[in-house]
């Protein structure tokens, strides 16, 4: 979906709360799309990626609370931490799967967690400007982040090929209610930052660090997986793979990956400009895992 407004579009805003999934992986194979193993890891370092990564957006948040004035923008961020919570508690839960079929991940995500925790982790910093600054920079990098999450998020929930081709499909419940939640809350990061700061200069810089993380930490998953699959003894793959796979659409094409680069740095950008809530809240509604969520969720208060 598409606006022409400027500012951001008021019916894409829905209040937002955490779904309390769990998803069995027993009988999900590990090439869950069916002989297609780069494809399986491309999307597969999704696991290895975001339990750490949105942990440390859920821990820089808390950090940025008591400094938002707006008490409607104060309840989109607690929902996001909410859903974010969930979500990186989910993709955690594949790993042990992972380990069982062979393929440990722990070499990998020790890295990822070094980069989350340490590198981009809090600093001992003196109250006061300095600290702000870096509070600033993590909450732009976040932001732009965002932008490809939910860039992600609406292209799984339109990725019909994956269904065609066998993909199992409680990873693809965990793909698209996971896509559906980043979609519904894609503009609560870009107006946490346009509230702190809203640097345009802060959002570009901020945008080309993330974009050169994102391609870096991706490509090295791919071939830590490929790598070290069980299963492939002499894996080969390149670039043209991953080109190919986005034209048959079981992975996001390249030219629309090219195209999100130059709306996110567009002067008049608003996460709200583009695709939809009302698609997201709709497979929200569908999702086993997600109705399974609703259901327990009236015992679970019981129970209190
Ligand atoms: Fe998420
Ligand atoms: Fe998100």
């Amino acid at each position: 979906m598409s606006h022409t407004q400027a500012g951001p579009v008021e019916s894409e805003r829905v209040p937002l709360k955490a779904r309390n999934v769990s998803f069995s992986w027993e009988d999900t194979p590990l090439h869950w799309v069916p002989g297609d193993p780069f494809t399986t890891h491309t999307i597969n370092v999704l696991h290895l990626l975001l339990p750490a990564g949105e942990r440390w957006f859920v821990h820089v948040y808390k950090q940025a609370l008591p400094l938002i004035e707006d008490e409607r923008l104060r309840a989109d961020v607690i929902g996001f931490i909410g859903q974010e919570a969930v979500h990186s508690q989910s993709h955690d839960e594949v790993l042990p799967h992972l380990r069982e079929q062979g393929l440990d991940p722990t070499p990998y995500t020790a890295q990822v967690d070094w980069f989350f925790e340490k590198l981009l982790g809090d600093r001992t910093l003196p109250p006061g400007r300095a600290r702000r600054w870096w509070l600033l920079e993590r909450v732009a990098l976040i932001a732009a982040i965002e932008h490809y999450t939910a860039f992600l998020g609406d292209w799984v929930l339109g990725a019909a090929e994956l269904d065609r081709r066998g993909a199992d499909p409680t990873m693809l419940d965990l793909l698209r209610w996971h896509g559906a939640e980043e979609v519904e809350h894609r503009s609560v990061a870009f107006d946490l930052f346009q509230h702190l700061d809203g640097s345009y200069r802060r959002r570009a810089r901020t945008w080309a660090t993330a974009f050169t993380a994102l391609v870096f930490l991706w490509q090295r998953g791919v071939r830590f997986f490929m790598e070290n699959d069980p299963t492939l003894t002499a894996p080969k793959y390149s670039v043209k793979d991953f080109h190919d796979r986005g034209r048959q659409g079981v992975l996001p094409s390249t030219g629309a990956m090219l195209r999100s680069i130059p709306r996110y740095l567009g002067r008049g950008y608003h996460p709200s400009h583009e695709f939809s809530t009302a698609q997201a809240v709709a497979y929200l509604e569908a999702s086993p895992a997600a109705l399974a969520a609703e259901r327990a969720e009236p015992s679970a208060r019981e129970a209190a």
